[in-house]
């Protein structure tokens, strides 16, 4: 499918120029459809629960597909959440190694997981970012504290904060090294172009449906690395992660070969519902075509910021951001509301205001933000010297 089709799909866009996939993905009339057909079987069948599990097998094998898993690799999840507690609550952290290795750019769920397994015997270490650069966080910093002692590395791959995209191949090969696991977030980065958690290296891995992948809330992914999975057993479960949920059984536990061991109740059935529809669209475009888009925007809109004086804090280097590029303000909050007045639908965190690009979005949304930026400008914060 060539883009220009693709954003033809998204009603929104006829009307507001839409870079808030960060927070949101847009809806489109494929996902709008693939709801309305669950409500229909709801509707004429009462209880299709055979066929509604088995969109659940359908997304599962197709969400395991585009990131170069096998769908025995795939928890299906309520949220991001539930798929770190679920490998949390498997972890045994009596031993030796009781260390878990958080960076400074983690959204918060990833640190209060680990956080909260400080009362189960695991101890949370901080990667910090540069003093100097507070906007990068260098392998260095991982280096200086992972030890013999860690478990547990988790690590997003591109910072909600400030679009700062890490060097997780390095940081799987340093882990590695020193016998940790990397836990990569991907929820800032998958659905804006490919990836291959195999020859990334990554030994599990969330990510949700309300971003990039263009779907609602309620529904994400656990990715657990083939030769790990029987190795955990956790203990947030329930019936949906036992070999066979319908065989009712309340005098023992059983654990499935593959990462459905880590889900726990019923599925979200419209959410899958909608998770397959937008992976069959953006399997329409292909990842590689989302990725080159989405690259081609963030470098128009980040030098074009620059250009403007505008203080950008998303890296300049194309391998160290995502889609997201963050620009300094001076009052994100009320930027935020005169690019609405605008027709601009963006997004802030602190003083930061959030500018997100996906296959869907043009050059001309770009050169919309940064006029709108410009006529703005007073509520921006300017550069002084030299940046990224
Ligand atoms: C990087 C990242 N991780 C995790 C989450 C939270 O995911 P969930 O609400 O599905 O637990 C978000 C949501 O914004 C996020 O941006």
């Amino acid at each position: 499918m060539k883009l220009h089709e693709f954003r033809s799909r998204f009603p929104i866009l006829e009307r507001r120029v839409y870079v808030n996939s960060c927070s949101q993905g847009a809806l489109s009339t494929d996902v709008d459809e693939a709801m309305r057909a669950y409500m229909t079987s709801w509707h004429e069948s009462g209880s299709p629960w055979e066929m509604w599990v088995e969109q659940v097998e359908r997304l599962r094998a197709r969400f395991a597909a585009s990131i170069g898993a096998g769908a025995g690799e795939i928890a299906v999840m309520p949220s991001a959440s539930a798929g770190i507690n679920a490998v949390a609550s498997a972890l045994d952290f009596s031993g030796p190694r009781s260390q878990v290795v958080i960076g400074d750019f983690e959204f918060p769920t990833m640190a209060q997981v680990w956080l909260a397994q400080e009362r189960r015997g695991a101890s949370v270490r901080r990667a910090r970012a540069s003093s100097t650069s507070p906007d990068t966080l260098p392998l260095d910093a991982y280096d200086a504290v992972i030890d013999e002692r860690t478990l547990m590395v988790p690590a997003t791959h591109v910072c909600f904060r400030n679009g700062h995209k890490s060097d997780i191949a390095g940081l799987v090969r340093l882990s590695h090294d020193r016998g940790a696991y990397v836990f990569l977030d991907d929820y800032q980065r998958t659905g804006s172009g490919p990836i291959d958690v195999h020859a990334l290296g990554v030994d599990f891995m969330v990510t949700g449906c309300l971003k990039y992948l263009l779907a609602a809330a309620g529904i994400g992914f656990l990715y657990v690395r083939r030769e790990l999975i029987e190795r955990f057993e956790p203990t947030v479960t329930g019936w949906f992660g036992r070999i066979n949920p319908f065989a009712f059984r309340i005098d023992e536990l059983d654990w499935p070969a593959g990462a459905n061991r880590f889900e726990s109740g019923t599925p979200p059935v419209p959410n899958a519902y909608a998770a397959l529809a937008a992976l069959e669209l953006l399997d329409r475009v292909g990842y590689d075509v989302v990725g080159t888009q989405v690259e081609r925007l963030v470098a128009r809109y980040a030098s074009a910021a620059c250009e403007a004086g505008f203080l950008v804090r998303t890296p300049g280097a194309s391998d160290r951001r995502g889609p997201l590029v963050v620009v300094q303000s001076l009052d994100a909050p009320a930027l935020v509301q005169k690019l609405a007045g605008r027709g601009i639908i963006a997004s802030c965190r602190g003083n930061g205001l959030r500018v997100s690009f996906h296959a869907y979005n043009t050059e001309a949304d770009v050169d919309a933000v940064i006029g709108a930026l410009v006529a703005e400008s007073a509520l921006l914060e300017r550069a002084v010297g030299i940046k990224n």
